[in-house]
């Protein structure tokens, strides 16, 4: 589509389509660029004349914007303190009457221009807008005094596009100009894709369940590493002391750790990255100089320190990362500094497969669902799949984003998408591929914000949703991914509780995961000296019910299908599916029928039941009623949400 542009001579500012808003200077760095995401595609969009403006509220500019339905009108304001008129955002402009003839025109005259001063300027008939419909702020780039003539800066975080129409920078915040906006922001987002898990909620849970005055961490592992890696029993935490040591903590004993040291898992050399055996919670891999070792924890947890590995597997050069694969037991992939990937049969100690391609260093890798293929993200710009049964090289091949700073990659939607956390230049982004068609580049992208760290992404196949953070944020972004348009929906994020930076963020099996509390995943945060499981919740006020839109049968991963040599000849394989459904909880397309009940005559009703029964009913009704009571019902405080999804 094509790029209408709407320039501001005055400001240097330039709108594209109501979406960027960028700032054009002669100098460095000629374009800065402000986002507005409107959800709602346009149609067109036009400038409101500079005396239209409200300059008292420093708004530069105002755009409407005409979609299917309605006509929005869309405010760029520069934040300033006070109501005052701020004379370097207000040159002189175009007034509203001919400022010469064509005669005049012809002979070369210049145009007049008219202040914009509310006291100087020409009086006009229509009053200047009083209440200013949308806050689009942009922020300034000098201080308070800033006397530049630089409105624009580089987006903020508040600037951060969004799907989301119940995001803060969405529509229900403020884009309609309407005086009883809750009525027609219901009316506009029935026309827009909504995710049902939009109003998600974080929550770390209970102190009983912590782990902590943990000391010694080792903060600064390489962006290929996770930071931490956690399964059902256990955690494993690298330690920033000599000799690559590994502190591994149960978590069936949370609390207080004691001050004296504990026994360890010494790897003699600095580990690299490491990564828990999915089908062995007592088996950790760990990828150092150039070894991997492979090692096993005694049942309970560490009593005496480790020293001895189970297993070696030689290699020449140092590791970037390794990855279990999902299928099949004892099976390892490799990506090292020597550009190679290979694949280990713990079985045998064996290298097994030794991939090519990679032109530069390998950022990140992935088995696909189905446990064929394996797709790898690579700062030489590219995303590539492997068929490592099939070839050592790629099977196919297509840019991926570029840059030097890092990568992530997960297969989504069935296996169908490759989801990559990259960057451009300093924004940290989210990149769409086709599995079909790496060559034709990415069919869809979300800016997320800007921060040095790669975002480590966590992916729900049941929800297609994905959960990402980065070492050091302290912000969890969550998305819902969708294999069409919108292909992404932002849902609310989690912010880590004050003081904590996330040092890590690690998923458990979705087993783990309180139905009844409508949890779809539960996750271990690594902060500098504590584990603290968080819970991401489904805002739901039936909750006596099992929520069966949001839990699909959830594949068993952790037991294994295969075994390596038999997926090394070829055999393939499928997780077995299970219902997280607890017995005595009843699905929740239950209740949309229930309501009939209430009309029958009670006798009727009462009729076809035994008094076992009656009773039964009576209790679970009020056990019900009780359970709501607890919880303040949370669409008071969401707009926009529809009665049947509560
Ligand atoms: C942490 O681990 C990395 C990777 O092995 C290593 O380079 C670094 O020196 C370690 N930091 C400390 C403080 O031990």
């Amino acid at each position: 589509r094509m790029v209408i542009p709407l320039f501001d001579e005055d400001t240097g500012l330039l709108g594209d389509k109501v979406v960027d808003c960028f700032e054009v200077s002669s100098s460095e760095p000629f374009l800065s660029q402000s986002h507005c995401l409107t959800d709602i595609s346009t149609r067109g969009v036009a400038m409101v004349p500079k005396l239209a403006l409200d300059v008292m509220s420093c708004e530069v500019m105002r755009v409407l914007q005409l979609t299917d339905s309605c006509i929005v009108p869309i405010s760029y304001q520069v934040p300033r303190k006070g109501q005052e008129f701020h004379e370097d955002l207000y040159p002189d402009t175009v007034g509203t009457t001919s400022a010469m003839s064509a005669e005049e025109w012809w002979q070369g005259g210049n145009k007049q221009k008219v202040s914009l001063h509310p006291d100087k300027r020409p009086k006009l008939k229509v009053p200047p807008a009083k209440q200013m419909p949308a806050k689009k702020e942009v922020t300034s780039r000098g201080s308070k005094e800033s006397t530049s003539s630089s409105p624009l800066s580089t987006p903020s975080s508040s600037a951060v596009p969004s799907r989301s129409p119940s995001s803060t920078s969405g529509l229900s915040s403020g884009f309609l100009p309407s005086p009883s906006p809750s009525q027609s922001a219901k009316a506009i987002q029935s026309l827009l894709p909504t995710s049902k898990f939009r109003h998600i909620q974080g929550a770390v849970m209970h102190r009983d369940t912590h782990i902590t005055n943990m000391r010694g961490l080792n903060l600064t592992t390489p962006g290929e590493c996770d930071g931490f890696c956690v399964n059902r029993q256990r955690v494993a935490v690298p330690l920033a002391i000599s000799g690559g040591q590994i502190a591994i903590f149960e978590r069936s004993q949370p609390g207080r750790l004691p001050d004296t040291s504990l026994p360890t898992i010494q790897n003699s050399v600095n580990v690299v990255d490491f990564s828990w055996d999915p089908f062995d919670a007592r088996r950790l891999a760990v990828g150092d100089d150039a070894k991997i070792r492979v090692w096993q924890v005694p049942e309970g947890g560490l009593k005496e320190t480790l020293t001895e590995p189970e297993l070696i597997l030689q290699h020449t050069e140092k590791i970037y990362s390794i990855k279990f694969h999902p299928l099949a037991s004892g099976l390892l992939v490799s990506s090292s500094y020597d550009l190679t990937v290979r694949l280990w049969n713990l079985e045998s100690g064996e290298q097994v497969k030794l991939l090519t391609g990679h032109q530069d260093q390998v950022f990140g890798m992935a088995w696909s669902p189905d446990g064929k293929l394996l797709a790898t993200a690579c700062k030489d710009g590219k995303v590539r799949i492997y068929d490592p049964r099939k070839s050592t090289t790629p099977v196919q091949e297509g840019p991926g984003p570029e840059g030097p700073r890092g990568a992530r990659i997960v297969w989504v939607c069935e296996g169908k998408y490759l989801l990559v956390s990259g960057f451009d230049r300093s924004e940290r982004g989210l990149y769409l591929y086709s599995a079909d068609s790496l060559s034709s580049g990415a069919i869809a992208s979300a800016q997320v914000d800007v921060s040095p760290s790669t975002l480590i992404p966590f992916y729900d196949p049941d929800t297609s949703v994905i959960i990402l953070t980065g070492k050091g944020d302290t912000r969890v972004h969550i998305y819902e991914i969708f294999p069409e348009e919108p292909y992404f929906i932002e849902c609310s994020s989690f912010n880590s509780p004050e003081p904590h930076k996330l040092q890590g963020l690690a998923f458990l099996p979705k087993t783990e995961c309180n139905v009844r509390d409508v949890e779809i995943a539960v996750g271990l945060m690594l902060t500098k000296t504590t584990i603290e499981p968080v819970a991401f919740r489904v805002p739901r006020v039936k909750k006596e019910f099992f929520q069966d839109d949001v839990y699909t049968d959830t594949a068993v991963w952790w037991e294994p299908i295969l075994t390596a040599s038999g997926w090394l000849s070829g055999i393939n394989g499928q997780h077995k599916k299970i219902s997280l459904k607890p017995k005595d909880m009843t699905p929740s397309e239950a209740p949309k029928e229930a309501p009939v009940r209430k009309y029958l005559p009670s006798s009727v009703y009462l009729e076809e039941k035994t008094d076992e029964q009656k009773k039964e009913e009576l209790l679970s009704a009020m056990v019900a009623k009780l359970g709501n009571m607890d919880d303040p019902l949370p669409q008071e405080s969401f707009e926009g949400v529809d009665d049947d999804e509560w």
